[in-house]
C-alpha cells in the first residue's frame, strides 16, 4: 500500500496515469470521470456550499467546486499532492494528516454540506471504513450528505468477477467497496454504479 511519500512520488504524474485508464475502460480508473462529474453535479445543486473533501490528491474534483464558489476544506497525508491543489485552490482550507487517525482537529470546527471522498478511502479496513464515516456524519450539517466515489461493487460477486477480470493488474493492497455489506452498517446507504468496476455511494446524515 502507497504511504505518503508514495503518493508524492505519484502526485506529478497523477493526473495524466488515470486519464489513460479511464479513457481505456479499464480497472481501476473505468467511470473515473463520470464518477467525480456526477458528484460535481450533485455538489453544484445546492447554493454555495460547504465541502470537505476526503483525500483530495491533486484537487482534480475540489478545484471545479472551487471555481464555481464552493467552499473547499479537505485533509490529504502527502505534502506534493497538497502542494499541487493549493495551487488551483489558494483560499481553499487543506491540512495534511492521515485520515486512519481520524480528521484533524480544525475540520471538526465546521460542518459541511457535502463531504466528498474519491478514490481515497480504500486504503481503509472494511471497520476503519465504517468508524470513519461514522466520524464523517457526525460533522454533516442536518441535510449533508457523504459522497463516496471508487472502486466499489453492489457484491462480493461482482468484485470477484473484476478481480478474475483484471488478472496480475488487480491490487490486492487495495480494500474495495461492497455496499451490501456496508449496508449491514448503515441501512440507509445508497449505491449507483457507473462502470464494471466504479460507483457511488451515498450517505445522508
Ligand atoms: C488515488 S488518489 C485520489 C485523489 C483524488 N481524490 C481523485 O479522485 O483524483 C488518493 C489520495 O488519497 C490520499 N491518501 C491516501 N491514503 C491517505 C491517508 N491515510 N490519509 C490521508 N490521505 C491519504 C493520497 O495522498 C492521494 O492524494
Amino acid at each position: 500500500m502507497l504511504d505518503k511519500t508514495g503518493f508524492d512520488l505519484w502526485a506529478d504524474d497523477y493526473d495524466k496515469a488515470v486519464g489513460v485508464s479511464d479513457v481505456e475502460n479499464t480497472y481501476p480508473f473505468a467511470g473515473y470521470k463520470e464518477v467525480l462529474g456526477r458528484i460535481f453535479q450533485t455538489v453544484l445543486e445546492k447554493q454555495n456550499p460547504t465541502v470537505l473533501d476526503i483525500g483530495f490528491g491533486t484537487g482534480t474534483l475540489t478545484a471545479k467546486l472551487y471555481e464555481r464558489g464552493c467552499a473547499i476544506y479537505g485533509q490529504d497525508f502527502s505534502p506534493r499532492m497538497i502542494e499541487l491543489a493549493s495551487g488551483k485552490m489558494p483560499e481553499a482550507q487543506l491540512y495534511q494528516g492521515d485520515f486512519t487517525r481520524g480528521l484533524v482537529e480544525p475540520l471538526y470546527h465546521q460542518s459541511y454540506d457535502f463531504i466528498v471522498a474519491t478514490y481515497s478511502l480504500h486504503h481503509l479496513t472494511d471497520e476503519q471504513k465504517a468508524a470513519f464515516l461514522r466520524t464523517l456524519r457526525d460533522c454533516l450539517k442536518e441535510d449533508g450528505q457523504i459522497l463516496i466515489g471508487d472502486v466499489a461493487f453492489e457484491t462480493r460477486e461482482e468484485l470477484d468477477r473484476c478481480r478474475e477480470a483484471a488478472g496480475d493488474e488487480w491490487d490486492d493492497e487495495e480494500i474495495y467497496f461492497v455496499a451490501d455489506e456496508l449496508k449491514r452498517a448503515f441501512p440507509e446507504l445508497s449505491f449507483t454504479p457507473v462502470s464494471c468496476c466504479a460507483g457511488i455511494l451515498t450517505l445522508h446524515r
